[in-house]
């Protein structure tokens, strides 16, 4: 059945309109061939062009030293209107929505700080059950900052569904039950162990009807699936970058605010670089904030770390995340198949089937427990097939239409049913 799987993998990939992106990518080895290289949900793989990006600006540094900032290449002053657009593409806003500054979890107590405006009647926050770390203890930390009690205040909502997955009903009628007293929903995009997709705009609708904030983590959909933060209402939304937009590790993460707060009264951590750009070296005494998104940045950005992010987010611009979208849905449908089919008895695929509830990530959960699930995912990295694992037990699949091939899911049959059988 795996040769079968095998020719049809040959087909798809040789009538790709896509394929040639790969070549844009380093592939990491394993024994003299390709990896079949799985965790662009973790860390994106280095677009080629990211190491010439960087070598660029050390030696504009090195040659203009201070002046870089305005005679340089691509100089740092502005340097981070150059991601703004390829921000816009991928987070569906316009360029006054969005900035690239410090990482997802700093982002996100930026925000909350801003939007959370807890009182005594509406001061609770929803999240889901299981969200990942950083986001609870970001959401816990700022409820006890603002003086409430995380123990009343912090409401997650447990997944309603077999798979562990959360139905758009769950939410609905978690955030009704609650409205009177809901200061702030805060949702995933997809959310990072099941990989289910919630529509941001359905989200962002419930929240405002019962009067909250929506915030959106779209750690796992930045680039990964199309977004319309713009038409979707929602009020912010923070991402990291150095999983699907491939702009390495620790990349400089995303923030958006809607165009309807681009001059809010609201507090802010403010800083220089957020000041209006027109009188920030007047370097007087009050901040003024600069309207919109970057009115929320506090440092001159680091511009080494900002330049495989502006290469990376070309390469979107270029291919397209309409088109990368498009790929991404047959060829994660091809490995569920080839999945279910070959490994159906061991495996539970849990992330949900309808392409409009899921992206390019599998969440596979093994029969028979954890430590088998382990074994099996020890297996496949030991023979250069690299996926990641959560605890307690899953293994995730991300094929990314940007570099991976459904050719790649033939090592993964191979060496999963020769264990697993
Ligand atoms: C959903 C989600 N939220 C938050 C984080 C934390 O990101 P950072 O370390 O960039 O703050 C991650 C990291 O993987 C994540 O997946």
């Amino acid at each position: 059945m795996i040769d079968s799987f095998q020719q049809r993998a040959a087909a798809l990939d040789a009538a790709d309109e896509l394929a040639p992106l790969r070549s844009e990518f380093h592939i990491p080895q394993h024994e003299g061939r390709d990896q079949a290289y799985f965790c662009g949900n973790s860390l994106g793989l280095q677009p080629r062009a990211a190491r010439q990006a960087v070598i660029e600006e050390l030696d504009d540094w090195a040659m203009l030293g201070v002046d870089g900032h305005f005679r340089g290449r691509h100089p740092w002053m502005p340097y981070h209107t150059f991601v703004r657009d390829g921000l816009a593409h991928v987070a569906g806003a316009m360029p006054s929505e969005v900035v690239a500054m410090n990482s997802l979890t700093t982002n996100l107590h930026l925000m909350i700080v801003s939007f959370y405006r807890p009182t005594r009647e509406r001061s609770a926050i929803l999240i889901e059950q299981g969200a990942f770390p950083s986001d609870r203890y970001a959401v816990e930390s700022q409820i006890r900052f603002h003086g409430f009690d995380p123990a009343t205040d912090l409401i997650e909502l447990a997944p309603d569904e077999p798979n562990g997955t959360i139905s758009i009903a769950a939410i609905a009628h978690a955030i009704e039950h609650h409205r009177d007293r809901l200061a702030l929903v805060l949702w995933p995009g997809v959310q990072y162990r099941s990989g289910e997709v919630y529509h941001l705009g359905d989200i962002a609708r419930l929240a405002h009807a019962a009067g909250a904030i929506a915030g959106f983590d779209l750690a796992h959909s930045i680039g990964n699936v199309p977004v319309n933060l713009h038409g979707s209402e929602a009020d912010f939304a923070v991402w990291c970058s150095y999983k699907y937009l491939n702009a390495g590790p620790g990349a400089v993460a995303g923030c958006f605010v809607h165009q309807r707060h681009a001059h809010t009264t609201s507090p802010r951590f403010a800083g220089w670089w957020g000041h209006d750009q027109s009188t920030r070296f007047k370097m007087g005494p009050d901040f003024v904030p600069t309207p919109g998104a970057e009115g929320w940045q506090l440092s001159n950005p680091p511009i080494l770390a900002l330049a495989p992010l502006r290469v990376s987010l070309e390469l979107f611009l270029r291919a397209d995340l309409t088109r990368l979208r498009k790929k991404s849905v047959w060829m994660t449908a091809f490995y569920a198949e080839a999945i279910e089919a070959v490994l159906g008895t061991h495996i539970d695929i849990v992330t949900p089937n309808e392409p409009a509830r899921r992206g390019c990530q599998l969440s596979l959960r093994v029969r028979g427990g954890r430590e088998r699930g382990r074994a099996l995912f020890e297996q496949l990295e030991h023979h250069g097939v690299l996926c990641d694992w959560r605890e307690p037990d899953v293994i995730r699949v991300s094929p990314t239409p940007l570099y991976n091939r459904c050719a790649d899911v033939i090592p993964l049959l191979r060496v999963a049913s020769a264990f697993l059988n």
